[in-house]
């Protein structure tokens, strides 16, 4: 498998064109972002100075919320906004999805760091709905959504399932926290503004290295009681770095840059995923994409898919993934995710890759 998987990576990276993504993460990135700052400016100083707080205001701004704090890691925001949420309500009680951030990705910071007991809600191939919420014991402080849930390839509940667990979450006195790593990427789905989203919510955190595409940061936006604990906790956490302007700078270059993007990274996701479920033993999840990403899921084994994937790389010189995860003998998935690059694409050549797709599965 991990050879399999080596040479499939070593394929995708001599296409000439790269269909996911923003390109490469090269540290270009970060020269480009810096590139249009005056090398006067002066660096923030532990949570202190212009770089940092006008920053923090901007985005506290436009999430509608009193107050906003950075973070070098959502992993670390998070945490953070549930524990004072806990310490808050006097419980140590939390409510999220089985395959949320916090219970999958981060060795179980929040209960060996914390103390904090999740209580997962709903099945794990679908999401959280008004009456799993209602379903919930006593003594939960905070619920946290994530907005698209992605390791269900980015489903959203619809604004007014939303409104309705705000409205419940509110009447019973928990608190309603927002994963919103992937905010931007469901604006144009929802047709609200972040503001409006966020105001159904008590906490929210954002990302700027998703569909952004900056080097790493994280914004923690709440009322100000909130956002003033979690910058001590940052500073338990070691997170208050001397400073953190390389970051701040270049989430802020690529925020301008690619907010207005997103409409059309959207767009790109409906258009390719339909692309993937015109060949025969694939299909997207969801089925039509409510952002810039979904999954694809294939009714065949990943080293099937590999060789016919290498070879569609070989033939057309582009390149539709990068990996394949196997889910069990017969079948694989891997993630797609809209960046720039999706609008350089030459169409014609992508349609060609996908016709030679389809021929190379139906004569394996
Ligand atoms: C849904 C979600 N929440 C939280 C995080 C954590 O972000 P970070 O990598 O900044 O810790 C991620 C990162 O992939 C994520 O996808």
């Amino acid at each position: 498998m991990a050879n399999e998987s080596r040479t499939l990576l070593e394929a995708y990276n001599q296409t000439e064109f790269q269909v996911p993504g923003n390109g490469k993460r090269t540290v270009q990135v970060l020269k480009e972002a810096l590139d249009r700052v005056d090398g006067e400016t002066v660096g923030d100083q532990y949570g202190t100075g212009p770089v940092i707080e006008s920053f923090q205001t901007k985005l506290a701004d436009y999430l509608g919320k009193p107050s906003a704090v950075f973070f070098p890691s959502g992993t670390m925001a998070q945490q953070i906004a549930l524990r004072i949420w806990c310490d808050r309500l006097g419980t140590k009680k939390v409510a999220y999805h089985p395959l949320c951030h916090l219970e999958i990705h981060e060795q179980d910071g929040l209960k060996e760091l914390h103390g904090i007991e999740p209580i997962l809600l709903a099945d794990k191939d679908r999401l959280i709905t008004l009456e799993d919420v209602r379903g919930l014991p006593d003594g939960v402080a905070v619920l946290l959504l994530e907005l698209p849930q992605r390791e269900i390839g980015g489903q959203l509940p619809s604004f007014e399932e939303l409104e309705a667990i705000a409205a419940y979450c509110r009447r019973k006195g928990i608190k309603l926290h927002l994963d919103g790593a992937r905010l931007f990427e469901t604006l144009p789905y929802y047709g609200k503004t972040a503001a409006e989203i966020c105001s159904l919510f008590d906490s929210a955190y954002v990302s700027f290295y998703k569909g952004i595409g900056g080097i790493a940061g994280a914004i923690l936006a709440g009322d100000t009681e909130l956002t003033e604990a979690s910058k001590i906790w940052k500073r338990r956490h070691g997170g208050d770095l001397i400073s953190l302007y390389p970051y701040i700078l270049s989430s802020d270059y690529y925020f301008e840059r690619r907010l207005p993007k997103m409409e059309s990274y959207y767009r790109g996701a409906v258009e390719l995923a339909e692309l993937y479920n015109g060949v025969d033993s694939i299909e997207t999840r969801p089925a039509v994409p409510v952002t810039n990403m979904f999954h694809v899921h294939a009714s065949v084994p990943a080293p099937m898919l590999e060789a016919a994937l290498i070879a569609v790389y070989g033939q057309t010189g582009i390149g539709l993934t990068a990996r394949v995860n196997s889910v069990n003998e017969e079948a694989c998935s891997f993630e797609i995710s809209i960046g720039d690059l999706y609008e350089t694409l030459p169409k014609d050549r992508l349609r060609r890759a996908f016709l030679l797709l389809n021929e190379q599965l139906a004569a394996k």
